[in-house]
């Protein structure tokens, strides 16, 4: 599975990127306002930071002027992946966008044929929105889940970007159902690293390390 880290906080971005753990970044214009930066200043450091695919959205609504804030979002660097609604018009700019070779995240994606749809209009990455499910009592997992069997079952190689992940146990199920990606805020990706009994352990460990009087240097 690979992990996308879905912020424009380019210190935290940095951070895990030194661990080789960001294989990607996904923003919006709700973390783009939380950065306080400007789209197309931060976007492009992100760029320069991480190799891999960095979504940047458009805010426009109607067809045409989406494909051309997506032009502009994708000359900023060759790894941006156009971040697209999914509506009509997104679709419609998202087969556009797909055909002159752009990466596009299809977003705000809540039902199965909202992805079949993406799917069919090529796009790179379908993000269906797990904690907004969960948010209104219906089951984000069942829908990442509904995705990976229809997109199996068709051969579509669109790739299934678990977003809105708020806990380790939805990427730990993700993961189980195997989605592409998932797109997590940097502190849920470090806290996948916590377990108490890791902590107790190493407690244990140090303390009778210390009753030895040894030292390794
Ligand atoms: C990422 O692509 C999405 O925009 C993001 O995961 C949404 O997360 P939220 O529902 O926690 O705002």
């Amino acid at each position: 599975m690979k992990f996308f880290v879905d912020t424009a906080d380019t210190a935290a971005i940095a951070d895990l990127n030194a661990l080789g753990m960001v294989d990607g970044v996904t923003t919006n214009p709700s973390l783009i306002l939380k950065s306080g930066r400007d789209i197309l200043e931060v976007t492009r450091e992100i760029c320069e930071m991480v190799e891999g695919p960095v979504s940047a959205e458009v805010v426009a609504t109607e067809a045409d002027a989406m494909i051309t804030e997506g032009r502009k979002l994708a000359a900023i660097a060759p790894n941006i992946a156009v971040k697209l609604p999914l509506t009509w018009d997104g679709l419609k700019a998202c087969r556009m966008l797909t055909d002159e070779g752009h990466m596009v995240n299809v977003t705000l994606c809540f039902s199965a044929n909202q992805a079949l749809l993406a799917a069919k209009a090529g796009a790179t990455f379908i993000s269906p929105f797990i904690g907004r499910l969960d948010d209104i009592n219906l089951d984000g997992m069942e829908l990442i889940a509904d995705i990976r069997t229809i997109y199996d079952n068709y051969g579509f190689e669109t790739q299934i970007l678990a977003a809105s992940i708020r806990s380790v146990n939805h990427v730990t199920v993700a993961a189980r159902i195997g989605a592409d990606v998932a797109t997590l805020p940097p502190e849920v990706l470090r806290k996948l690293a916590f377990h108490p009994l890791t902590d107790k352990g190493l407690e244990t460990f140090l303390s009778d390390w210390a009753k030895t009087g040894q030292s390794i240097l």
